[in-house]
């Protein structure tokens, strides 16, 4: 096990249950000496969080929506994400890209190769090095496309995640949505799964929170990223 830098990222409908886990899982890290970076999309960083209430709350056109995800996740790879991997921290994030595929994409409409073009942008290597302010110069010549090392899933039926929802808090613009748009958003999950099949593991999260914990940490374990002694 070395010390260089993961991206992990956490998917799923709303309902799923990612939080928990995204908890334990900075625990498990933590036990083995690992410096953990836990964050969330949208928001992250002051700026993204403001970005996160507006599109939380306020209606707007998918075209502004994605804009404004896709503001905030620049925003926080430049002040958080970047920085903490460059320091080898473990960094486990709740949502990123692919929630705007499942979401804006799959769930909206919205065109697939417009967030193609903005993922490219936004996440591309050259200027992430650079001053977060914009008063420096970034540096050139990084052009690599920062994605997650990997991105586990957590699968749950709509009709379970609805029935989850129904017990819970007071419903933002996403969580109220009908179940059809949560059938199109796991449709646009499966699809991003398919086309990213190196780096993204589907977790059933229908099964007790005990079992999901226990599939998602031999997913660690398996790739040699928390001990064997963590199933323990
Ligand atoms: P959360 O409640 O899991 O923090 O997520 C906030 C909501 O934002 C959730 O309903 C999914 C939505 N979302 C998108 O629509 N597109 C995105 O790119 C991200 C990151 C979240």
């Amino acid at each position: 096990m070395n010390n260089t830098g993961l991206f992990i990222s956490f998917e799923g409908i709303d309902g799923a249950g990612k939080s928990t886990h995204i908890s334990r899982l900075a625990d498990a890290f933590q036990a083995g000496g690992r410096a953990v970076t836990v964050t969330r999309e949208p928001g992250g960083t002051e700026l993204a969080e403001k970005l996160r209430c507006l599109v939380l709350d306020d209606a707007m056109d998918p075209l502004t929506e994605s804009l404004l995800i896709f503001a905030a996740r620049r925003d926080h790879l430049l002040r958080v994400i970047a920085p903490a991997l460059l320091r080898g921290d473990v960094v486990l994030c709740d949502r990123f890209t692919d929630a705007t595929f499942a979401y804006q994409g799959a769930g909206r409409g919205f065109d697939l190769q417009v967030l193609a073009t903005l993922e490219r942008w936004v996440q591309s290597g050259e200027g992430l090095l650079g001053d977060p302010t914009g008063n420096q110069p970034m540096r050139p010549g990084i052009e690599t496309v920062i994605e997650p090392h990997l991105t586990v899933w957590f699968d749950l039926p709509p009709e379970e995640a609805a029935r989850r929802l129904a017990a819970s808090r007071l419903p933002d613009r996403f969580e109220s949505q009908p179940l059809a748009f949560f059938q199109r958003v796991t449709q646009g999950y499966a699809e991003r799964q398919r086309s990213h099949a190196e780096r993204f593991v589907r977790i059933n999260a229908a099964q007790s929170r005990e079992a999901v914990w226990r599939d998602a940490l031999w997913v660690f374990v398996e790739k040699g990223w928390l001990p064997a002694a963590a199933l323990a």
